[in-house]
């Protein structure tokens, strides 16, 4: 929870210009509250529904914060071997795993069959058969769901929108039968379920339910011709609004329309939020290093960068950046850029904001998705520390990086 109290700008309890004082910038600050209720949001309003939620860790894989959702009964959907480990060091259920993605290795395949996941949302026929054969070595059954690709547009950016024909995800629908029957060969594999992912940042969910209603159709199908489905994956994708006056579809309503589709079906319902759950929890603290004019534009140099917070510099992605205290200038209109060397390095263009000196500090908002876990050492830069905010407290979840950081595991 964000909001102003008189001139200062609070994260729940705690004046962030407090906050930035103390824990130096940039920094990435994330409201526990928030994310506990945007979770228990979606797990509420399944009700008596069998359902999993499993938070997407790519959205935001700091280890309080999966131990934090882990504790609230969180699933979690991952795409790496490297995620696994942290939703194990989190203290995550590996039984309410579903591990996505397009190109698992072999070894990652061990690893997780290894911690006896729940399933693998499988892309391709080959991927099968890896996971049979990783399988039998280990003595274990396997569970596993075909990730359909439904050819539905999800209508948000090309580079988070993936259920089309012409995208790398899935299994074509119409072929999907024809898979699941050859997969009856595989003696250690046991089809667990029907998954798919249309995009993310979809602040329509039509193309959800249209997905939804394919992938339904092709579990009872399934089911009829003998396969044990036993759940249905919609994915992730709700998105959250950026710009402020922007509103997005609340999760609550959403899920109970899923839950009165789904109702009857006798299928277990499995979810992968990641955006929806942290994207509004979390902001990027700055500190205004300079201001200067180049012509007729006017710039706010800050001390975060594209290497802290790409996304506007990858996507175009719009943030709303706020004075952490507000003063009485007028506005201005003004490119907010960092000090990495590159004209792409900006937060935000011709934006109309407050005018904000050099030592004040600003929240770069909407920014607990896809900001720290898409970050880098670009230009050689220290990677931000994390910060939890709990009611009146806050606590450091990972700390700055130090310079010696920078070149740990390097030889001369
Ligand atoms: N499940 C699968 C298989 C996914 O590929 C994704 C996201 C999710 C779940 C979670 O989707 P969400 O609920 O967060 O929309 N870096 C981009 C977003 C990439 C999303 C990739 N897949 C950004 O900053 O917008």
């Amino acid at each position: 929870m964000f909001a102003y109290s008189g001139n200062d700008f609070y994260c729940e309890q705690v004046p962030l210009a407090d906050l930035a004082a103390h824990v130096g910038t940039p920094a990435y600050v994330y409201s526990s509250e928030t994310i506990l209720t945007n979770f228990r949001a979606y797990d509420e309003a399944f009700g008596d529904l069998p359902h999993t939620v499993c938070y997407a860790v790519k959205a935001n894989s700091s280890l309080a914060i999966l131990a934090m959702l882990a504790r609230a009964g969180a699933g979690f959907d991952i795409v790496s071997g490297g995620e696994l480990f942290r939703v194990l060091q989190a203290g995550g259920d590996p039984a309410k795993v579903v591990f996505s993605g397009v190109g698992k290795t072999p070894d990652e395949v061990e690893y997780a069959l290894g911690h006896g996941i729940h399933a693998f949302n499988c892309e391709s026929e080959a991927e099968l058969a890896l996971i049979d054969a990783k399988a039998e070595r280990l003595g274990v059954k396997a569970g596993f769901a075909i990730r359909v690709n439904p050819d539905v547009d999800a209508s948000t950016h090309p580079y988070i929108s993936t259920g089309l024909h012409q995208h790398k995800f899935g299994i074509a629908i119409q072929e999907a039968p024809a898979v699941y029957e050859r997969a009856r060969r595989f003696r250690n594999l046991t089809a667990e379920g029907v998954s798919c992912h249309i995009g993310s940042q979809m602040l329509d969910p039509a193309p959800i339910f249209e997905a939804l209603e394919k992938a339904l159709a092709l579990a009872a199908q399934l089911r009829a011709e003998g396969s044990p489905i036993r759940h249905l994956d919609l994915g992730g994708g709700l998105g959250v609004a950026y710009h402020q006056g922007e509103t997005a579809p609340p999760i609550g309503p959403f899920i109970e329309k899923v839950r009165e589709r789904l109702r009857a079906c006798g299928l277990t319902v499995v979810v992968e939020p990641g955006r929806s759950i942290v994207g509004p929890a979390g902001v990027l603290l700055a500190r205004v290093l300079y201001r200067k004019r180049n012509g007729a534009k006017e710039f706010v140099i800050v001390d975060a960068a594209m290497n802290d917070l790409i996304r506007p510099a990858l996507y175009h992605a719009h943030h709303e950046i706020v004075p952490v205290r507000k003063n009485s200038l007028p506005p201005v209109t003004a490119d907010v850029v960092g000090p990495v060397c590159e004209s792409g390095d900006f937060l935000a263009r011709d934006r109309r904001m407050a005018n904000v000196m050099p030592g004040d500090f600003v929240a770069v908002c909407t920014a607990g998705a896809y900001g720290f876990v898409q970050s880098s050492n670009y230009n050689s830069r220290l990677r931000a520390p994390e910060v939890l905010v709990e009611g009146a407290g806050y606590r450091i979840i990972r700390c700055r990086e130090r310079l010696e950081d920078l070149v740990r595991g390097e030889t001369l």
